[in-house]
């Protein structure tokens, strides 16, 4: 099968598109005809042996696809070849075949297409987690997403607004303002593309500023670094600050901030949520693809590539160039 495999880390990331073996399967698992594979930002990182998880070389990333079941291990019940599904693989998505353990395996209805299945659980499985299981969002609350137009932001946008909160964004140029407003939110300011650049006094005024005096509930914090401690000045009384990712560095928070603010720091890791609440996770995963069928929810995919061109879609994550989602086109359906 035709895999784009990393080889080796260096600065062009390695990756080259080759011809190796298909996987094979355990007893629990079936085996994937990979149509389309959405690029997260884990993609950036995976193959830079900086992520949590470290596949032995060589590999293919790509931890989300969709396609279809070839063949299924003997313990496998409720699934059958030819089903059309949407699989959590954490690696392995950027070639023909994948294998995925048959209990993380999502149901793809045949009105949702193959490209909008594969850009959709990781982004919109991590903010429904984050906001619901773990922000306990309440209607008409006030939601700040750091980083709102990238794939996991806008659907946090999405998602807030579709449980009536008040969504405001917050991102680094125009075109990704205009994205967030188009997906819902109330309200979206522009911040520094280099906050750490500003004295810290700085940073913080332009939350403030900006939010002119509506604190926010729930912050959700995908981008972290020099923004996190920015962000988390302006938080309600009782506020939830969710933590999600760190594209712009692990940020260090003075533990004096959430006594003042009464708040709660809240680690949010939807892989670990799904490994280890399976049930819970199918619960919202099931609802959220049913959102999605019924319309509720519009997943922006700006980019589709081939696979030929995978790289590229991961160096434009890794370029904070993406709105939205990219999704790579592995095999014609
Ligand atoms: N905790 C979990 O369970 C979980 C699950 C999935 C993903 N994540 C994490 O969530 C984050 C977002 O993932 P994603 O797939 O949505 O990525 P994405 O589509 O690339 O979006 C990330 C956003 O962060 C901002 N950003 C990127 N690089 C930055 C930098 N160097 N400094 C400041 N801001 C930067 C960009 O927005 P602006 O340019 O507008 O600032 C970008 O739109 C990643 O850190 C990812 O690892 C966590």
């Amino acid at each position: 099968m035709k895999a784009l495999l990393s080889g080796k880390i260096d600065d062009r990331f390695s990756l080259n598109l080759q011809t190796t073996d298909e996987p094979t399967i355990e007893d629990d698992e079936v085996l994937i005809k990979v149509i389309a594979c959405g690029i997260n930002y884990p993609d950036t990182l995976i193959i830079k042996d900086q992520y949590q998880i470290r596949p032995k070389r060589p590999f293919a990333p790509g931890g989300e696809v969709s396609g279809i079941i070839v063949n299924k291990g003997k313990n496998v019940i409720g699934w059958h070849e030819n089903d059309r599904v949407i699989a959590i693989t954490s690696y392995g998505g950027l070639a023909e075949y994948v294998s995925c353990k048959a209990d993380k395996l999502v149901k793809l209805p045949n009105s949702i297409s193959m490209a909008n299945g594969a850009g959709f659980l990781f982004t919109y499985g991590t903010a429904y987690h984050a906001l619901h299981d773990r922000g306990r969002l309440t209607p008409n609350e006030t939601v700040l997403v750091l980083g709102a137009a990238g794939g996991v932001g806008l659907a946090a946008v999405e998602l807030a607004k579709a449980h009536d909160a008040y969504v405001i964004g917050a991102v680094s140029d125009d075109l990704k303002k205009n994205a967030v407003l188009e997906s819902g939110a109330d309200q979206c300011f522009l911040y520094p593309k280099n906050m750490v650049e500003l004295p810290a006094k700085s940073r913080s005024e332009i939350f403030k500023e900006q939010l002119a005096g509506r604190s926010p509930n729930i912050i959700f914090d995908i981008v972290g670094g020099a923004y996190s401690e920015a962000a988390i000045r302006s938080i309600a009384w009782e506020g939830r600050f969710l933590i999600v990712g760190f594209p712009g560095g692990i940020a260090k928070l003075p533990l004096n901030l959430p006594l003042l603010k009464g708040c709660e720091c809240t680690g949010v890791f939807w892989g670990t949520f799904f490994e280890k609440s399976r049930a819970k996770a199918r619960e919202n995963h099931e609802h959220l693809v049913r959102l999605l069928e019924t319309g509720k929810l519009k997943p922006k995919i700006s980019t589709v590539l081939g696979l030929e061109n995978a790289e590229e879609a991961i160096e434009r994550l890794k370029r904070r160039q993406v709105v939205g989602k990219v999704v790579v086109m592995v095999s014609h359906y």
